[in-house]
């Protein structure tokens, strides 16, 4: 049994055990992550965004991303579905390993890399298309032959917002309030049925009662898919991530990882200077 697979015991417990796993980590435990990155770099041009960064992502837990803004959070974020490959002066090196495979490689292809690994954007995005054909969207393009209604109410249902629209399934789904279109953004990257789900900054447009319903709805995500966000703002990165990865800039604004952890420790007891400074809010 590992370690990830204890989720009936005491949270005490289970919080030990994961600040074991934590260690484990250090220690090169394969076998036990959802994505992993070595020594990456990426660069726009000239310009070195992301430094040295290695980031083992761990199955089915929320890991947050954090630091000043320009610290290379969102490339590092597209770094694991290939989405900077659409900027034409990013380059990368180093690897980016997915089951055992570096997704970097020149057999992969990237549109398949971004349905196993799918990506919900800072601001909802919804087409101007109806509520169904939004969530149908990706699995469409991606050749679903399955019974369409199903996976409509199935990812929307996962997605917290079945009951809310059920009724107006025809209605665009540019009609729906901030919250309810993120919520449907979130429909349409499950119905791809990825493994991972990554989150730029997806409550940053949103009130605080559409973001805690974000917030909840990640927790019960987390179950079925391994969710990476970045965020600005540290409660919510507290409030519902495992992990936490804090970055910063160099002088020469190279993003670099200062420090990762169990959120709880990053948050409390942080090892390096750097983080206590931000995480009580000294920068940034
Ligand atoms: N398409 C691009 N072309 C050139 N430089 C870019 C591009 N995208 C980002 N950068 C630069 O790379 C660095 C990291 O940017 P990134 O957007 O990853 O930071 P971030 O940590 O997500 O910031 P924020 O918190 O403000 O969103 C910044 O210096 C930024 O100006
Ligand atoms: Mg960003």
């Amino acid at each position: 049994m590992s370690t990830f697979e204890l989720s009936a015991q005491p949270r005490e417990q289970t919080m030990m055990r994961e600040t074991e796993a934590v260690a484990a980590v250090a220690a090169g435990a394969a076998g036990t992550f959802a994505i992993e990155a070595t020594d990456v770099n990426i660069f726009y041009g000239q310009f070195r965004a992301v430094k040295d960064v290695s980031l083992q992502i761990q199955k089915n837990k929320i890991t947050a991303l954090i630091g000043p803004s320009g610290c290379g959070k969102s490339t590092m974020l597209r770094a694991f579905n290939r989405m900077n490959d659409l900027v034409s002066t990013a380059r990368i090196a180093g690897e980016v390993l997915f089951h055992g495979r570096n997704l970097y490689a020149r057999e992969v292809d990237p549109v398949e890399v971004r349905r196993k690994i799918g990506m919900v954007f800072q601001k909802p995005n919804p087409f101007p298309k109806s509520i169904y054909e939004n969530v149908l969207w990706g699995a469409k393009i991606n050749g679903f032959k399955g019974k369409a209604d199903d996976l409509v109410e199935q990812s929307l249902r996962q997605a917290a917002l079945w009951d809310e629209v059920k009724d107006k399934l025809k209605q665009s789904g540019l009609s729906l309030s901030g919250g309810q279109q993120q919520r449907l953004c979130i429909a349409r990257t499950i119905a791809t049925r990825p493994e991972i789900i990554l989150m730029d900054e997806p409550c940053s447009a949103l009130d605080p009662i559409a973001t805690l319903k974000i917030e909840d709805l990640m927790r019960e995500l987390v179950e079925k898919y391994t969710i990476i966000i970045v965020t600005h703002n540290m409660q919510q990165a507290a409030r519902v991530s495992d992990y936490t990865a804090f970055f910063n800039m160099e002088q020469d604004r190279a993003g670099y990882l200062v420090e990762y952890d169990d959120t709880k420790k990053i948050f409390t007891n942080p090892k390096d200077q750097r983080t206590e400074d931000y995480v009580t809010g000294r920068f940034g």
